[in-house]
């Protein structure tokens, strides 16, 4: 099974304690304002509000990076229990020494372990809520990770998973954009360790949003909805690429370095088929 270096790959956002892509409700950028970690924690708050995250609940947070998140939804639902799992060691261990810092009462609220999406470490019907944010579609597989949340969550409990649908199997599209011409997108590409990225979208994983939902009902789950949200998505290097995409021009996040971005870059050009789809599923109660 491949396991890519998630401490490596995010080593970089380290300083901000956010790794999502960003939401916005407003019509353009900019209106609201050009700091993007405001656009991260709107994403956070639009998936506590698909979770239905409230004071009473046990919760689950899957994939929590570096843990600004976790803090989030704390702030949010006062009194809420959240046990958040992430499978870099790095992220965690500076996840739990921001923890530190926070109010006794924030404090109370999180714990953070090192483990693995598809093996969590809580017992049958543990939480009332799963939440995964822009994380679920690393997992090895994916699909196995909703037989997890499903484990784990109580009857009656919900699913909450912000993630990116990629309509078409990559590299598929590589040997297209290939046959055409793109052997220097190709060879930028490796340069900027695409290989390393690509790993990021594993094949198993590639599926469009139709095969994303019937694969959660044949988990056992029901009323599962899937909304498509590229549109209010922080996400490409320029308005008109955005514009072309379905999706929102990329704020500038000075912390990467230039070669990544280059590298993100080209890893979007053979994606234009992706989507960032917001998705609720229940377990039978
Ligand atoms: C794009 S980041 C998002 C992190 C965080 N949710 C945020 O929005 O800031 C993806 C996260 O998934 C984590 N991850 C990848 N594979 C995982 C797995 N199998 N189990 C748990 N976490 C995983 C990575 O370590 C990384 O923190």
């Amino acid at each position: 099974m491949r396991s890519p270096d998630y401490d490596g790959i995010y080593r970089c956002h380290a300083q901000l304690g956010w790794m999502n892509l960003g939401y916005t409700e407003h019509e353009r950028l900019f209106e609201d304002t050009n700091n993007v970690e405001v656009y991260m924690r709107n994403l956070a708050t639009r998936l506590h509000q698909a979770a239905g995250l409230g004071a009473e609940h046990v919760a689950v947070d899957v994939g929590c990076g570096y843990g600004n998140q976790d803090i989030h939804f704390a702030e949010l639902s006062p009194g809420v229990q959240i046990h958040a799992v992430n499978i870099s060691p790095l992220q965690i261990e500076v996840a739990k020494k921001n923890l530190d810092a926070q109010p006794e009462a924030i404090q109370q609220s999180i714990q953070y372990y090192v483990g693995d999406a598809v093996n969590l470490p809580f017992d049958e019907g543990f939480a009332d809520r799963v939440l995964s944010l822009e994380s679920a579609f690393h997992y090895v597989t994916r699909e196995a990770f909703f037989a997890e949340a499903f484990r784990v969550l109580k009857p009656g409990g919900r699913l909450t998973i912000a993630d990116v649908v990629v309509g078409v199997p990559q590299s598929q599209e590589f040997m297209w954009w290939r046959r055409r011409g793109w052997p220097l997108v190709w060879w930028i590409g490796e340069r900027c360790q695409f290989d390393r990225k690509s790993d990021q979208f594993p094949a198993e994983n590639q599926y469009d949003l139709d095969a994303y939902v019937g694969k959660l009902q044949a988990t056992g789950f029901v009323n599962v909805e899937a909304e498509d949200i590229s549109d209010r998505i922080v996400l490409y290097p320029n308005e008109r690429w955005a514009n072309l995409a379905g999706w929102k021009a990329m704020v500038p996040r000075p912390w990467i370095p230039k070669s990544s971005q280059l590298g993100y870059i080209i890893h979007l050009l053979s994606s234009l088929k992706s989507r960032y789809v917001m998705v609720t599923a229940e377990k039978p109660a």
